[in-house]
């Protein structure tokens, strides 16, 4: 029974089109069936059907096309290294993906292969201990501070077995999980504990985990020791005081501040209340930039630190309060400066064996710089005493005139610490070679 409705009235379409088109067309709209026929319309669905469903099936395929834009795919354990027409990359393999995700369970999600001697084992399976251990807190997301201190420092400490491990807390960041677990797997000198939240404030908490760690796993080494990610340090020069009889056991090594008066203005950065350290002054501390213990001080060390309450400022507590606590012997090191005391020294970095403040550039410009040539070679140097007497002459008046004039007058504008100036360690029977 057909409409009686004229022809092309909507009724009459409507109706019509109802009872005879198959279910799929009702989908097509409205303003579409007036104008096209019924296979069309049929057609056009299909179609836009196929091209969401191809992809599924095609994934593979489209991937493999991708693909071969990549010249050519190397896999080792871990990681693809894709070469691309300009450049090569580095990639982590699925598998690892999806252990990465799984990793928050484990009390240290990234372990460093640093300690590891028995991978280590030289030619003819000798196993060789890390001298020192050095922990450097870094925030997950600082690779390029990394990469800087890796390059060059660093390096100066893997000649002389002195191995150098970034730390640092738990996060979330899935894309920057997948990253860092990647440098992981190129370096292996990253260390996660996922019991403390990543975070600067939490960094008396992250070190002391960190040791805790190097206790467990580098039983070998002899001294194991936090340093600043901002920081140049001489190790050459780190290692002569570390010889030092006094600093063989029940010690800390560092550079000290004594009776530091506690700021209490919240707008100072480095500010504690009196509920956190209740004493007007400081006990001495070995600054952050760099504090040693010998290994075997340090189960006592950690052992302090449960009975002492922890507050946020790491040199004061671990570098101070539980030395102090402990009755250990401050192994003092005179040179230390502030980047801004040394900037114009000739060959500055030679003299101070510590520099606060020392960005990733700043290092690449000591350690590249023609009068650091040959500590670029490929032996340990620490200096003999000859040497340095030698090197102390050589550039001693530079070095006077500066002090005398230049770094006064920056003092002075730059009143912000407390003034180090460089002291020479009085000469030592250094000649001995570290292990
Ligand atoms: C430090 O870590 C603890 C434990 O993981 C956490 O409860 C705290 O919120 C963290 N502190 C900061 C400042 O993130
Ligand atoms: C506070 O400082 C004084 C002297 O500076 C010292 O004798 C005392 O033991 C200190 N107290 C604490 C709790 O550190
Ligand atoms: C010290 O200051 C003088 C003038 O104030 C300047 O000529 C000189 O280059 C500075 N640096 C050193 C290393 O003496
Ligand atoms: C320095 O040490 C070396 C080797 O240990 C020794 O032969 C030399 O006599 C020592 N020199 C001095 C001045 O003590």
């Amino acid at each position: 029974m057909h409409s009686t409705s004229p022809p092309g009235s909507p009724l009459h379409r409507t109706s019509g089109y109802h009872s005879h088109a198959p279910w799929y067309c009702w989908l097509c709209p409205r303003t579409f069936r007036t104008h096209i026929s019924k296979r069309t319309c049929a057609t056009v669905l299909m179609i836009l059907a196929l091209a969401v469903i191809c992809p599924f099936f095609f994934a593979d395929q489209i991937r493999q096309m991708t693909r071969s834009s990549a010249l050519r795919v190397e896999a080792s354990s871990n990681l693809l290294q894709v070469h691309l027409k300009h450049r090569t990359e580095i990639r982590l393999k699925p598998r690892l993906k999806a252990r990465i995700r799984n990793q928050h369970r484990l009390k240290y999600p990234l372990e460093p292969r640093v300690c590891d001697s028995e991978r280590r084992a030289g030619v003819g399976g000798v196993k060789k201990d890390p001298y020192m251990v050095l922990f450097i807190p870094s925030r997950p997301n600082n690779a390029q501070d990394r990469a800087a201190v890796r390059e060059t420092w660093a390096m100066h400490g893997r000649l002389c077995n002195v191995r150098v491990i970034f730390g640092f807390g738990r996060f979330e960041d899935e894309t920057l999980l997948e990253q860092v677990q990647l440098e992981q797997e190129l370096y292996g000198d990253l260390l996660q504990t996922a019991e403390v939240i990543d975070a600067y404030h939490n960094q008396t908490r992250l070190i002391l985990a960190f040791f805790q760690w190097g206790l467990a796993h580098c039983g070998g080494a002899q001294f194991i020791g936090k340093a600043d990610e901002d920081t140049w340090i001489n190790i050459f020069g780190v290692l002569k005081y570390l010889q030092q009889p006094e600093a063989q056991q029940d010690a800390v090594i560092g550079h000290f501040l004594m009776e530091e008066k506690v700021k209490r203005l919240p707008e100072q950065k480095w500010f504690l209340t009196k509920a956190e350290y209740a004493n007007d002054t400081y006990p001495p501390f070995a600054v952050g930039q760099l504090y040693v213990f010998p290994r075997s001080s340090l189960p006592a060390v950690l052992s302090a630190s449960i009975q002492i309450p922890i507050h946020w400022l790491d040199d004061v507590y671990i570098g101070g309060q539980l030395p102090e606590f402990l009755k250990l012997t401050l192994v003092k090191i005179y040179e230390r400066c502030n980047l801004w005391e040394v900037e114009n020294l000739p060959c500055f970095g030679r003299y101070n064996y510590i520099i606060h403040a020392t960005p990733a550039d700043k290092k690449r410009e000591i350690f590249y710089h023609p009068c650091m040539q040959k500590y670029r070679q490929q032996t340990c140097v620490v200096p003999t005493d000859q040497q340095l007497e030698e090197e102390f002459s050589k550039e001693e008046e530079a070095l006077q005139h500066f002090v005398k004039n230049n770094l006064s007058v920056v003092a002075k504008e730059k009143d912000k610490e407390t003034l180090v100036p460089i002291v020479h360690l009085p000469a030592r029977n250094v000649t001995q070679r570290v292990p």
